[in-house]
């Protein structure tokens, strides 16, 4: 039988020809509200370890199909400890398309830097939409995630002060180094409990799995945002808020900060305020308040990364300048 299945290839330098930071801050906010518009099919996320092989890794496969942009397709991405020694990122990601009524491949596309930006839009979009107040900013991991967190942040809400925190010295000095002109003061701190005493928004994005903030240096109408993909902070800064909202409740508790609360018993489906999707779809209603204490867990999901790996596919084909593979060659 002959077919044509004629596929992209796109690489890092050409998503990011193709698609800006605020391309992909609007593309993350709409897929969240498709996502809570039952427009979305996305079944969970599965994590296959890498430890067996001896590699302290893993790597995740988030199939998905968008019904505004009829498109299907995969994206994998991983953490891999042993990256940053062979002078790369530690997140490694790729995304492939494909016709959702055939299976044909319709692209392959770099993911590094639409995850990098994507997972820097989530915290972005949750503080303009769920935080009481923005003045003052701690982040807790000055990593890769860290950086595009604040770096989306910056063009969707108004900071006064941001407080760098990391075990590394050298982390958070590169961090600050990225923010020179902002107008925003950039502090740079090795205490914690210092910065998050002082925060309206706390935010961990690291590679730990620790308890990195108390409940007791979480002040009334602070909002604390965990990202990391393991426990970030003491279970009392989630018993005691007010607000609990999620990007995606089913995935939460099987991942992330929330998992081992779960496990316990202490939360379930029933225990969020706000899944992010339903509120931007107008299923929920939700008024910041300067007396509550929010605490949001995002986990990511595969969606945001599909719609932008599909935008750039499509500017890339209106350009023409692209390289197009027929696979049955
Ligand atoms: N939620 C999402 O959608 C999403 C998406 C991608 C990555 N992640 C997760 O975000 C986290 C960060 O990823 P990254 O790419 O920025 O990694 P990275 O290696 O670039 O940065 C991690 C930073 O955390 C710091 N750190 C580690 N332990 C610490 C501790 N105890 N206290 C303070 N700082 C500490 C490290 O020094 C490093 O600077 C990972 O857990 C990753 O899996 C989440």
């Amino acid at each position: 039988m002959k077919f044509n299945e004629e596929a992209l290839l796109l690489t890092n330098s050409d998503v990011q020809k193709y698609l800006s930071v605020d391309d992909v801050i609007e593309i993350v906010e709409n897929t969240w509200k498709w996502f809570g518009n039952d427009e979305i099919i996305m079944p969970p996320k599965i994590t296959t370890d890498m430890s067996p092989l001896g590699v302290d890794g893993w790597f995740n496969s988030m199939p998905n199909y968008i019904k505004p942009l009829d498109i299907a397709g995969i994206k994998v991405v991983g953490g891999y400890n042993g990256n940053k020694k062979l002078g790369m990122p530690y997140i490694k990601a790729n995304v492939m398309l494909t016709d959702p009524y055939t299976g044909l491949l319709k692209a392959l596309v770099s993911g590094d830097w639409i995850s990098d930006m994507r997972t820097g839009a989530q915290p972005a979009i949750m503080c303009k939409y769920l935080a009481p107040k923005t003045d003052n900013v701690t982040i807790i991991g000055a990593g890769l995630q860290g950086y595009t967190s604040l770096l989306c942040m910056s063009k969707t809400i108004k900071m006064k002060k941001v407080y760098v925190c990391d075990l590394s010295l050298e982390a958070r000095k590169n961090f600050i180094s990225k923010f020179d002109g902002a107008d925003f003061e950039l502090v740079d701190c090795d205490n914690n409990e210092l910065a998050c005493k002082d925060s309206d928004i706390i935010i961990t994005v690291t590679t730990a799995n620790a308890d990195l903030v108390k409940a007791s240096w979480v002040k009334e109408g602070a909002m604390v945002i965990t990202m990391g993909s393991f426990k970030e902070v003491e279970f009392d800064v989630v018993r005691q808020a007010d607000i609990i909202a999620v990007d995606h409740i089913a995935q939460s508790l099987h991942r992330g900060n929330l998992k081992p609360l779960a496990e316990l018993g202490e939360i379930d489906e029933n225990s969020f305020d706000v899944e992010i999707g339903l509120l931007l779809a107008g299923k929920q209603t939700y008024v910041p308040d300067p007396k509550k204490r929010v605490y949001a867990q995002i986990v990511g999901m595969g969606c945001p990364d599909v719609a932008c790996a599909e935008t750039a596919r499509q500017r890339a084909l209106k350009d023409g300048n692209v390289k197009i593979f027929d696979m049955q060659k």
